[in-house]
């Protein structure tokens, strides 16, 4: 067991952890942070994305020795941003959500991208947006991208 201190949210909180705990179960068993899902354990579903140091990363293999004095935001945290408020709006607007148990991480891919590139073309969006939707509302996510999009400039 080791001590990190990582900034989740703007909060520096403490965490007494095995060095090789996925930030994931830091998230969401020692931070109580259980907006972030898991999904398929092996990167793959994306249920499972928070933003590190701006970029949407998979929580579920990050190692919580890896993170070091990255910033760490979630799904919690992703409204106080502008463009996570603007993307939120865009989401209830297009009624996105079926489960919701994939739409954190899909919330938290679209702020990424659309951070980077505020007017995403279709093939920006398709190369993204890899995050797997079991109840497939891909289409809503995409049209509440767009409409996200329209908003932001
Ligand atoms: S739970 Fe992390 S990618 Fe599926
Ligand atoms: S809304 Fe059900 S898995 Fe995506």
């Amino acid at each position: 067991m080791a001590t990190y201190k990582i900034t989740v949210n703007g909060q520096r909180r403490d965490v007494t952890v095995d060095p090789s705990t996925p930030l994931l179960w830091v998230l969401r068993e020692e931070l109580k942070l259980t907006g972030t899902k898991y999904g398929c354990g092996i990167g793959l579903c994306g249920a499972c994305t928070v933003h590190l140091a701006g970029e949407a990363t998979r929580s579920c293999g990050l190692p919580v020795s890896d993170v070091g004095d990255q910033e760490v935001v979630t799904i919690e945290g992703i409204g106080g941003d502008r463009v996570g408020r603007i993307v939120q709006e865009a989401w209830v607007e297009k009624d996105v959500v079926q489960c919701g148990y994939c739409q954190s991480g899909q919330i938290m891919a679209a702020v990424a991208l659309l951070k980077v590139t505020p007017r995403p073309s279709e093939a920006d969006v398709e190369g993204t947006m890899t995050n797997l939707c079991r109840c497939a509302t891909y289409v809503r996510i995409r049209a509440a991208i767009q409409d996200a999009s329209t908003r932001l400039i």
